[in-house]
């Protein structure tokens, strides 16, 4: 049962939240959440999930939003919406790529990777922060391809890079205040990400959305960047030891191995 006691996470927002790991993270806050406020662009997906947790949480407030992130004119509307109510806990998940070689893939989609796994994490942070509760969270969802060069991945790869460095480095400036920051650097996944991306084949043995979840709502009170698997970590170790070259060697056997 959702009393006010077990609403440890209040008003909650995450990007994203149509699908994959965002809908499978608002599934495990629902219970303990005041309100949840889940954005994205696809209506009937969002409406669908909205009335999954209405069923499964009758006392957590669920309200969806459409909204496309990459553009800049829906996120000044979204975050004017956003700054009226006092935000405890902000989960910047929404993220997506074009698998595809650099001049073959549309100049246009280059652009929207930036946007959405940059710019959009950027202006939601500066402009919600400030109005948020000042003993909130945010999250950011990153990747653990942090530095590495990934054919086919010339943009999203490089931008989630982007995105981790910027989100370590906010984690130091306000490592001081009661406000907790985490990255999580994810691997990955079962979802949407990897056939919207274009990626023919991924991987055979990957993480369930709501394995990963369980571990990012663990992580939220926790500042800092996080490698969750172990297949993460090793990852993270491998690219911090290993010269260079071996690593670039390795995602070409990879990539010739299982992206077929
Ligand atoms: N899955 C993996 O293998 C993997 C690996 C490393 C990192 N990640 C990162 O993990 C996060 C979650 O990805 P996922 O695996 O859950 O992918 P997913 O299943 O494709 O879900 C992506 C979510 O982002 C939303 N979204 C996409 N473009 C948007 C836009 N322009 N405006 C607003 N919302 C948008 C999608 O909803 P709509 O389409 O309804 O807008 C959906 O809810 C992302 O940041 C991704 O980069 C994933």
């Amino acid at each position: 049962m959702n009393t006010p006691e077990s609403q440890k996470y209040g008003v909650v927002v995450i990007t994203g939240a149509s699908g994959g790991l965002g809908a499978a993270i608002a599934k495990k806050i629902a219970p303990d959440s005041k309100a949840l406020i889940l954005i994205a662009r696809s209506k009937d997906k969002l409406q669908k999930i909205q009335s999954e947790l209405r069923q499964a949480n009758p006392r957590t407030k669920i309200q969806p939003i459409l909204c496309d992130l990459t553009i800049a004119e829906h996120r000044k509307r979204l975050i004017a919406d956003l700054a009226t109510l006092r935000i405890d806990t902000l989960i910047l998940n929404a993220g997506s790529g074009v698998f595809k070689k650099f001049f073959e893939a549309k100049y246009s989609d280059h652009l929207k990777t930036i946007e959405l796994n940059i710019i959009a994490n950027i202006d939601l942070t500066y402009h919600l922060v400030p109005t948020m509760n000042s003993t909130g969270r945010v999250q950011i969802i990153t990747s653990h391809s942090n530095e590495m060069r990934i054919p086919n991945f010339s943009t999203y790869a490089p931008a989630k890079t982007f995105a981790t460095l910027w989100a370590q480095t906010l984690a130091l400036e306000q490592k001081d205040t009661p406000m907790k920051f985490s990255i999580i650097c994810a691997g990955a996944m079962a979802t949407e990400f990897g056939p919207s991306a274009g990626i023919p084949k991924m991987v055979s043995k990957i993480a369930t959305p709501d394995e990963i979840a369980v571990k990012c709502v663990r992580l939220l009170d926790r500042d800092g960047a996080h490698y969750l698997t172990l297949y993460d970590k090793i990852i993270w170790a491998l690219n911090r030891f290993l010269p260079r070259f071996f690593i670039d060697f390795l995602i070409a056997r990879i990539q010739a191995r299982y992206i077929k």
